[in-house]
C-alpha cells in the first residue's frame, strides 16, 4: 500500500516527525524560511495531510492544490486565523490545533513581557552595553510597580486564565473582559469580569489573549488606546492584528502609553524600520511565546497525533471545525 504523504512546512521538534514516519511518506520543508506560495502550492501537490505553521496562510487555492485527496490540516499552533476554516469546512476537512500544551508557556512568556516593560529590563540592557551605565542612578530607569497594579486580561481564555494566575502570585488585582465567559468572577484568581471600556480605564496593565477573529481585528485601536490610564502598559502576546500599531506608535512617542511589549506583529516580521521599533519604550521579542524546549515537543506530538488520525478518518483530538464531520451541513 502506497504510504500517505504528509507535507510538514518547516523542520518541527523530532516527536512529531518520529511518529508521522512510521506510517507516512512525510516530506518536510527544510529550508529556514517559509515555502514561498508557489513552493507551496508545489509541495502540497497530493498530499493527505498538511502539517502547516502560523506563517502560512492555507486556504481554498492551497486545499485545490493538494486535491481531493486531502483529508486533514494540523496546525503546529493554537491559534488558527492562517487557515481559512470555512472553506476546510465546507469540503469536510477537519483542522487540527495544539491547544493546552502551550498554555503555560504563552502565559510565562506574557509575564516576562509585563515585568519587561515594567521595570524597562531591555532599555537596561541596551544601556549598560552601549557604556550608558554611568553609576548607580538614584532616578535613572525607574520604572512602575507591578505589585499593587492591576492587570486587564482581555480574552479570559486558557491563557488568559495562566496570566490570572502568574498576577495573583505577584499581588496584582486582576480584571478580565471577555464576552464569552460564563462567571462573573474568577473563584481561583478573584478576577473580576469587566465591559472592556471599564477594564481599559481602571487597569495599568492590558494583556491581549483573544484570537484574531472579525470581531476582535483592530480591537485596541486609536479610540480604544485612548481610554486606557495615562502611562499604562500595553502587552499582547495573541496576535499583531488585535492592535493597531500606528495609533501605538503614535500613543507610545507622546509619552500617552508609559510602554509597550509585543510578542506577535502584522505583519510579521515586523520590517526594522517600522515606527514602533523607533520607541525606547517598545519591548518586542519574534513571536515566541510557546518557544520553551518542552513545550515545543509537546506541540510537535500534538501536531502529529492530529494528522494521523485524520488520516484514519477519526476525530481529530484537537479539532477547530468538529462542523466538518456534519455532512448534512455542508453538501
Ligand atoms: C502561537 O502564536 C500559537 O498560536 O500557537
Ligand atoms: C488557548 O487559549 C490555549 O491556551 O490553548
Amino acid at each position: 500500500m502506497l504510504k500517505d504523504k504528509v507535507f510538514v512546512t518547516r523542520r518541527i521538534p523530532k516527536s512529531g516527525l518520529d511518529l508521522l514516519s512510521k506510517d507516512c511518506q512525510v516530506v518536510v520543508w527544510s529550508d529556514a524560511l517559509p515555502p514561498e506560495r508557489q513552493a507551496l502550492l508545489d509541495n502540497v501537490r497530493g498530499a493527505a495531510a498538511i502539517l502547516c505553521l502560523l506563517s502560512d496562510r492555507i486556504d481554498a487555492q492551497v486545499m485545490d492544490a493538494a486535491g481531493s485527496g486531502l483529508k486533514v490540516i494540523s496546525n503546529y499552533a493554537v491559534g488558527y486565523d492562517n487557515i481559512d476554516i470555512t472553506e476546510a469546512t465546507r469540503r469536510s476537512i477537519p483542522v487540527g490545533n495544539t491547544p493546552g500544551v502551550l498554555t503555560e508557556a504563552s502565559a510565562d512568556h506574557a509575564f516576562a513581557l509585563l515585568m519587561a516593560a515594567a521595570r524597562r529590563v531591555a532599555e537596561g540592557d541596551r544601556q549598560a552595553r552601549s557604556g550608558g551605565w554611568k553609576t548607580w542612578e538614584p532616578m535613572g530607569l525607574l520604572g512602575v510597580d507591578i505589585h499593587g497594579a492591576t492587570l486587564g486580561i482581555i480574552g479570559f481564555g486558557r491563557i488568559g486564565q495562566a496570566m490570572a494566575r502568574r498576577a495573583r502570585g505577584f499581588d496584582m488585582r486582576v480584571l478580565f473582559y471577555d464576552p464569552t465567559h460564563p462567571e462573573e468572577k474568577d473563584e481561583k484568581t478573584q478576577a473580576e469580569k469587566l465591559g472592556l471600556n471599564e477594564l481599559l480605564a481602571r487597569s495599568d496593565f492590558v494583556s491581549l489573549h483573544a484570537p484574531l477573529t472579525e470581531k476582535t481585528q483592530g480591537m485596541m485601536n486609536k479610540e480604544a488606546l485612548d481610554k486606557m490610564k495615562p502611562d499604562a502598559i500595553l502587552v499582547n502576546t495573541a496576535r499583531g492584528g488585535l492592535v493597531d500599531q500606528g495609533a501605538l506608535a503614535d500613543s507610545l512617542r507622546s509619552g500617552r502609553l508609559g510602554g509597550a511589549a509585543i510578542d506577535v506583529s502584522d505583519p510579521e516580521p515586523l520590517p526594522v524600520d517600522h515606527p514602533l521599533m523607533q520607541l525606547e519604550n517598545l519591548v518586542i521579542t519574534p513571536h515566541i511565546a510557546s518557544a520553551s524546549h518542552s513545550t515545543r515537543e509537546k506541540m510537535s506530538l500534538m501536531a502529529a497525533e492530529n494528522v494521523l488520525a485524520g488520516l484514519r478518518g477519526e476525530r481529530l483530538p484537537n479539532c477547530v471545525n468538529p462542523d466538518a464531520y456534519n455532512k448534512t451541513l455542508h453538501r
